[in-house]
């Protein structure tokens, strides 16, 4: 995701993702690294398929909520992506999954959207999200600390399963 040089933290606002935000949703994608690819999906993923793209932009926002980061003066550019799915079967539970892009990464602007998302499932009913992140993402288990204080952990298969407590944080 492609962020100006001249766009400041002051400047990147959130709004919902909308269907219209396919092409700059792939080029995020495409200009992310490879690891922030690879801590995102847990597995190299070059492209989305149309199916794909209409999946992650065409959202009901009550089970599938989704937020983008975007610099104030360009909305239509995407630096950032974050949304939860609601589980099927366990209607309280939901899985998150954030991603910036690699140039603003570490100013705070996942948190932003990991607060916003947090507040938007309470208000739908999520009681907890779930979450799978590599053992030494850092930067993903302290989003998630910011979220909740009631964090459970389980590590499976070299991937930490994290469980975020959205009633008691
Ligand atoms: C994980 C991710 C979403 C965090 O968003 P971010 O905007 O970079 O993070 P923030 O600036 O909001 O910082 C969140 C916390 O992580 C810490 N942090 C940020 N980058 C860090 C790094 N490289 N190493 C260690 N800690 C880091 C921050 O200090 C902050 O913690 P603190 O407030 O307790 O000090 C982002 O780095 C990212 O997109 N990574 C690649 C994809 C990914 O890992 N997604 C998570 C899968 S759910």
């Amino acid at each position: 995701m492609t962020l100006r040089t001249d766009a400041g933290l002051a400047e990147i606002r959130l709004r919902p993702i909308r269907p219209a935000d396919k092409d700059a949703l792939a080029t995020g994608l495409s200009r992310l690294s490879s690891r922030s690819v690879y801590q995102r999906f847990l597995s190299p993923k070059p492209r989305l398929s149309s199916a794909e793209l209409r999946y992650l932009t065409e959202v009901d926002f009550l089970d599938h909520y989704a937020l983008v980061a975007v610099p104030a003066r360009r909305p239509d550019v995407l630096v950032g992506v974050g949304r939860w799915v609601r589980d099927a079967e366990a209607p309280g539970d939901a899985e998150i999954a954030i991603v910036i892009g690699d140039p603003l990464q570490g100013r705070g602007v996942g948190t932003r959207l990991g607060v916003a998302l947090a507040a938007a499932a309470r208000e739908r009913g999520v009681q907890r999200f779930t979450a799978s992140m590599l053992p030494d993402n850092r930067a993903a288990h302290r989003l998630f600390a910011k979220i909740s204080s009631e964090l459970q952990l389980t590590r499976q298969r070299g991937v930490d399963e994290l469980v975020a407590d959205l009633v008691a944080a």
